[in-house]
């Protein structure tokens, strides 16, 4: 009897996932790349792949993968971006089926996965707010910006009469409405969304670890001082850079000071920055600050 070539990929895929689940990537590695031999159409498989290669401390062998995905999927967002990220290429912005592909499959274990990366973003965003003196009497209208699970929320809710919460991926999403935080969740773009909000009504507009995934965010700042009332807070993390902005191997972006300011000149001042550890990765802290742009009132 033939084999069937789509199910046999599927099958060495799959043993590929669980491999990886292990942390055996040398295996993982072996399952993608007979995956492969069957369907060298499988974005999965490929991405797979060059992780495992990436998780052995290979990158040339990586990169060299991403480029033949590249050959194989030439539209593919998720291949693109990190083939880019891997060389240096800086873009504008992650691809949406980059984002969707990456969050889908991590909203399950995003808590526990960010808590073991001793993610700060959400304390960050808290001591922002303290230094503001906000008073937690529950009256703000509030939007979180690539709300993710809600981590981000968290700290906002106690000020917050109405918080919405807006994302890409509708796996964190789900995760978000679990924690019954917000009174409405958004699915789209970010900069999509920002455009539909009613010019002038939110008090605060956030985004925490968002904008990681956006490197120009000129846009996304003039949509949110549209979005805002006059006098209204833009509160955003970022991973620092000495300039401008850029595409880094881990896929997210970093910005600088200079450039941030220079994206806000003319729609808001900076009336506060918190520096600190936003991450740690492989063991290194990932430098990163937390801004709170002010909107002129009126
Ligand atoms: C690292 S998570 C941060 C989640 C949350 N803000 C927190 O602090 O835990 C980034 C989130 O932003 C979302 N995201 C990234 N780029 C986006 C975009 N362009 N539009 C909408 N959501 C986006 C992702 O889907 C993900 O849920």
């Amino acid at each position: 009897m033939q084999s069937n070539p789509s199910t046999e990929a599927e099958e060495w895929e799959r043993r590929g996932i669980e491999a990886d689940s292990r942390s055996q990537h040398a295996e993982a590695e072996a399952c993608f790349a007979k995956a492969l031999t069957y369907d060298d159409s499988r974005q999965f498989s490929w991405v797979g792949l060059a992780f495992s290669q990436i998780n052995q401390r290979r990158v040339d062998d990586a990169v060299a993968s991403l480029q033949r995905a590249h050959i194989a999927r030439p539209t593919c967002g998720i291949i693109s971006h990190l083939l880019k990220a891997m060389t240096g290429e800086t873009t504008s912005r992650a691809p949406n089926d980059y984002i969707t592909f990456l969050f889908n499959g991590y909203a399950a274990n995003f808590d526990q996965h960010l808590t073991s990366l001793q993610y700060q973003g959400p304390q960050m965003l808290a001591e922002l707010i303290k230094r503001a003196g906000w008073a937690a009497d529950g009256t703000r209208h509030i939007i979180d910006i690539g709300c993710g699970t809600g981590l981000s929320g968290m700290p906002l809710r106690a000020y917050a009469g109405r918080l919405e919460g807006a994302d890409l991926s509708a796996s964190m999403l789900e995760q978000a409405l679990k924690r019954g935080i917000y009174n409405h969740l958004w699915h789209g773009e970010a900069h999509a969304v920002l455009r539909r909000l009613p010019a002038g009504s939110y008090d605060a507009v956030v985004a925490a670890d968002t904008l990681v995934y956006i490197g120009d965010v000129a846009e996304f700042f003039r949509l949110a001082h549209a979005a805002l009332r006059p006098g209204g807070d833009l509160l955003f993390t970022v991973e620092a850079c000495d300039e401008g902005f850029a595409l880094v191997k881990s896929g997210r972006y970093q910005h600088s000071d200079a450039y941030l300011k220079a994206c806000a000149d003319g729609l808001f001042s900076c009336a506060d920055r918190v520096d600190g550890a936003i991450r740690t990765e492989a063991q290194q802290a990932i430098p990163g600050h937390a801004y709170r742009f002010s909107k002129p009132a009126a």
